[in-house]
């Protein structure tokens, strides 16, 4: 493997005090959990080369081979409300976005597809999940798992994933320091969880309107774990980050605000 992820040095304060780093895990989110019940402290973070059963959002996978991409989970222990809690994958996909955009040549199209993926020229490379441990309603801690396909090569993606999915080296037409991308990322989050903390979401917010390019578009939303499909046409997100649609069934004035589920862009039909 790659030895550079075991020289990786977050150049943060809090965030990756610990760090945990493994050349396979079955998922770092996995084993960032079981750090979390032995009470290893807030901003650790688990990084691993490779991970043998990567979870994805909504009971997915995440494909996740060794030597290309980043794989890494942040445990954490925000002092804040339940219901506040997935304003983190807020701040990760501004801060995936903002590096990518720093990486890559000004001619590669970096948006955010909500609620967290970051495209390029509208394709996925990166997800963001966000499992929350709670006891009798508090947040006992949570897990910021975040994968980013780094070097991917285009001939390395499976078939299923060909036409959906790239990589920052597919987009750019050029291999990336994947360690030095790693520092730059966590650098940018640390920055973003730091106004999650200082209770200024509406700045986070603000900076992913900047990447929000969905304004507009005719989307059907579903997937597991959403009763009713929808479809309707993209007005924005409002400050909790909710998507707010405007139903093809409904009025003219008619608004559906929308807290989860899987986006499916729809050019053409509706
Ligand atoms: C998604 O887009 O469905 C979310 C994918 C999240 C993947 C990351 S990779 C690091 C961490 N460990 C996991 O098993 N999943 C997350």
């Amino acid at each position: 493997m790659d030895r550079a992820l075991f020289e990786l040095t977050p150049p943060t304060r809090w965030l990756g005090a610990r760090l945990e780093v493994f050349a396979e895990v079955d998922s770092t989110n996995l084993v960032a959990e079981r750090l979390g019940h032995e009470g290893a402290p807030d901003g650790t973070i688990v990084i691993a080369d490779r991970q043998s059963a990567g979870r994805g959002r909504l009971g997915r996978s995440f494909f996740s081979p060794g030597g290309r991409s980043l794989y890494f989970s942040v445990l954490l222990r925000p002092a804040m409300p339940l219901e506040h809690v997935h304003r983190h994958v807020f701040a990760a996909s501004v801060a995936i976005a903002a590096c990518a955009r720093a990486a890559l040549p000004a001619r590669c199209a970096v948006e955010i597809k909500w609620p967290n993926d970051v495209l390029i020229d509208g394709r996925k490379t990166s997800g963001i999940n966000l499992p929350v441990h709670v006891d009798a309603e508090r947040v006992v801690f949570a897990v910021l798992g975040i994968g980013v396909n780094v070097n991917l090569g285009a001939d390395e993606l499976p078939a299923e994933l060909r036409e959906i999915a790239t990589s920052l080296s597919i987009a750019g037409g050029k291999s990336l320091d994947r360690i030095r991308f790693a520092e730059e990322l966590l650098a940018q989050l640390e920055r973003e969880l730091d106004l999650l903390r200082a209770g200024e979401f509406a700045l986070v917010l603000d900076r992913y309107r900047k990447s929000f390019r969905m304004p507009g578009a005719k989307v059907r939303i579903g997937g597991p774990g959403v009763a009713r499909e929808v479809i309707g046409t993209v007005l924005g997100v409002d400050e909790e980050g909710a998507l707010l649609l405007r139903p093809s069934t409904g009025g003219a004035d008619s608004v559906e605000r929308v807290l989860a589920g899987d986006v499916t862009l729809l050019r053409g039909e509706a």
